[in-house]
């Protein structure tokens, strides 16, 4: 089994992935969050800063791009293979409502026609490899069968799915049986995604998809770093929860200049840790009370 990190827009960004990277159990894959870059193929400061070459240093990083454009999306590519990247990533799962409303993300599956054309002429022109990330459908899971149909007609580097439709975002179970297939029917390898956010729910995902090729982890390793040698079973030495907090003010310090920004970047992980550690959520609400850095690590004894 391949392990990978999901990419969360605005949270695992180069600082965070870093310091993952140096702490607790390396991923297989670190996919960066999504780029979107204009006609010409260029991303903004922040973007281009995620994916300097220096800035992912020893680590197999994929960009992810968000677009419904030939245009955006080659011209992204090539500069991203002149960084050094094999390999890049399209999103079409993005549920977010004004991503979907542009025809972006999970809404370029309401265009199975427009998604054919664009397909097309991005699998015949790119030199790099390409992978999709994508839902099961805009509404629908209906919708899957279509769907898998048309990505078995390329020469995908492999197929994320996050069994859910967009308009579902979040909420209820992932559709299991619409994974499994996608185990049975799919040309591609595959990789799950979606919901494991412990050792047990891992072990029992596995159980049921043994054969699968890939699992990406987004929530569950924000919330419990140390997920990846629990599921594992990897005993050496880890560093801790706090320790990865210490090194995250530190790092955000350094490169954010408002210190308000650097309280929220920080205050969000703790959003995650409250998922998979209910009892702390007194403790993490006196977090999100913080206003100041000065009060944040006075209550974390960082000083
Ligand atoms: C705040 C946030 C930002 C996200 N940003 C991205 C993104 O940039 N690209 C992407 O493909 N998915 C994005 N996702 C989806 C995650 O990669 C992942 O598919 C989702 O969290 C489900 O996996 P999990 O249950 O392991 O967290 C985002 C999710 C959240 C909650």
């Amino acid at each position: 089994m391949k392990y990978y990190l999901a990419p969360l827009e605005g949270i695992t960004d180069h600082i965070y992935r870093r310091t993952y990277h140096k702490l607790f159990e390396p991923m297989d894959k670190y996919f960066i969050p999504f780029l979107t870059p204009n006609e010409n193929g260029k991303l903004s400061k922040r973007q281009r800063q995620d994916v300097l070459p220096e800035n992912n240093e020893g680590m197999y990083a994929v960009p992810q791009i968000l677009t419904n454009k030939t245009e955006e999306f080659l011209s992204a590519e090539a500069y991203l293979g002149s960084l050094g990247y094999e390999e890049i990533n399209l999103n079409l799962g993005c549920p977010s409502r004004c991503v979907v409303s542009k025809g972006r993300g999970a809404g370029f599956l309401a265009d199975p026609d427009g998604l054919r054309r664009f397909l097309d002429e991005i699998f015949e022109k790119s030199n790099i490899r390409i992978s999709i990330k994508s839902r099961i459908g805009v509404r629908d899971v209906e919708e899957f069968g279509a769907l898998l149909d048309l990505y078995n007609q390329y020469p995908l580097e492999e197929l994320i799915l996050h069994p859910r439709t967009g308009k579902e975002f979040y909420k209820g179970s992932p559709h299991r049986e619409v994974y499994r297939y996608a185990m049975k029917e799919s040309r591609h390898p595959l990789c799950y995604n979606g919901d494991l956010f412990t050792k047990e729910q891992y072990e029992d995902w596995e159980k049921k998809f043994p054969q699968s090729d890939a699992v990406m982890l987004g929530r569950g390793i924000l919330g419990d770093p140390l997920l990846l040698s629990k599921i594992k079973q990897n005993h050496r030495p880890a560093h801790t929860w706090m320790e990865l907090q210490y090194e995250l003010y530190l790092a955000y310090q350094k490169e954010i200049q408002e210190e308000r920004h650097v309280l929220s970047r920080l205050k969000e992980f703790w959003t995650y840790r409250a998922l998979v550690h209910r009892e702390e959520r007194e403790m993490i609400q006196k977090i999100y009370r913080t206003n100041t850095l000065k009060e944040y690590a006075e209550l974390l004894h960082f000083e």
